[in-house]
């Protein structure tokens, strides 16, 4: 029996290539003769039963602008009670066939896990954090890359000209993703990551021989789940979210006072923050969150439920779910190495 009916939904933080992929999934359905109903924020909708249909019409225009139509929020349906339940009568008063659900890693970890309870579900990867297994990229993070870049080269000039250490913290949560990529884009004299503790000594050391080598300003970028050696993160906010997850943020401000006080050097620091997330989307991200969306809906038509669709060097490929959810991505060495080379 074909499917004639599907949802979408957008959970968890937003992330530039959020609409490329619905209009794409909306696009390749009507061809297909499926209709798709949008439902908004994220499990929130379906628990609640807030939903839209996504008519061509709907997803016009959509293509070039940040963010999701559908909206996002961090709820996890298996942390309250009776939420499950709703979620899956919303499912049936739909007349749902099956899902598409785009998400990171707690969205898609709640998709796996409806997924082995029989829900129909396909795993679509977005973050800026690029911290899910099983892909090359998620989309979401080209462009996070290139803003962050931009803000790395911008600093540089003032830096440069008042002889200052100029420290940039990046978001990426437990990964350094952005941090590296962004600080080689942008020739940071160094980069620290979630990946690899750090003490602020060699951090001051590498900034004096700078100095005596008449380098006399520093770019310091630092992923904002850095951690020093022998101490805990440093947070916004001890709080936990839906997930368990603690809001990071602050070590850029920590670091800054501390090289300024070990070194004597002005520092100032600037904390990139959620400007990483939101504007249009890069045309990378354009293209593989289009790539992803009809990939979904073919995998839908195939009947591949529990699946993640995924990009394998060139190819766009299909994962299962639960591989995807199950360990964090984390930088790869060889990656930082290269990076490494230009410390200092
Ligand atoms: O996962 C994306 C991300 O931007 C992380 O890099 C960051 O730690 C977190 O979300 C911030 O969350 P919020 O949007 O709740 O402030």
């Amino acid at each position: 029996m074909s499917i004639k009916r599907i949802g979408v939904l957008t959970g968890g933080g937003d992330c530039p290539g959020l609409n490329p992929a619905i209009r794409a999934i909306v696009r390749k359905a009507d061809r297909e003769n499926i209709a798709v109903v949008g439902i908004k924020n994220g499990w929130k909708g379906l628990i609640e039963e807030d939903a839209l249909e996504l008519s061509l019409r709907a997803v016009s225009g959509i293509l070039p602008k940040g963010g999701t139509i559908l909206g996002t929020s961090r709820t996890n349906p298996y942390k309250e009670r009776g939420s499950l339940e709703k979620l899956k009568k919303t499912f049936s008063a739909l007349n749902l066939e099956a899902l598409i659900v785009i998400g990171g890693e707690d969205t898609l970890g709640v998709a796996s896990k409806l997924s082995k309870e029989g829900l129909k579900v396909v795993g679509v990867p977005k973050t800026i954090d690029n911290d899910l297994s099983c892909t090359d990229f998620t989309f979401g993070f080209d462009t996070a890359v290139n803003i962050a870049t931009e803000a790395i080269d911008r600093l540089h000039t003032t830096a440069e000209s008042h002889h200052r250490i100029m420290v940039v913290e990046i978001m990426g949560r437990y990964a350094g993703w952005i941090a590296t990529y962004a600080g080689i884009a942008g020739g940071a004299d160094i980069i620290l990551i979630p990946e690899i503790p750090f003490s602020v000594d060699e951090v001051c050391d590498l900034i004096k021989k700078r100095h005596t080598g008449g380098k006399d300003f520093s770019i310091i970028v630092v992923a904002e789940g850095a951690k020093l050696k022998e101490h805990d993160l440093v947070l916004q906010n001890k709080e936990k979210d839906a997930f368990g997850h603690v809001l990071l943020g602050g070590i850029g401000q920590f670091l800054s006072k501390e090289l300024e006080r070990k070194t004597g050097y002005e520092t100032r620091v600037t904390v990139l923050g959620h400007v990483q997330r939101g504007g249009t989307p890069s045309a990378f991200d354009r293209v593989l969150a289009t790539r992803f969306g009809v990939k979904a809906v073919e995998l839908v038509i195939a009947g591949k439920f529990g699946k993640m669709v995924s990009l394998k060097g060139n190819d766009i490929v299909d994962v299962p779910l639960e591989d995807a959810v199950g360990t964090l991505k984390t930088v790869d060495m060889k990656l930082y190495d290269i990076a490494k080379i230009f410390f200092g």
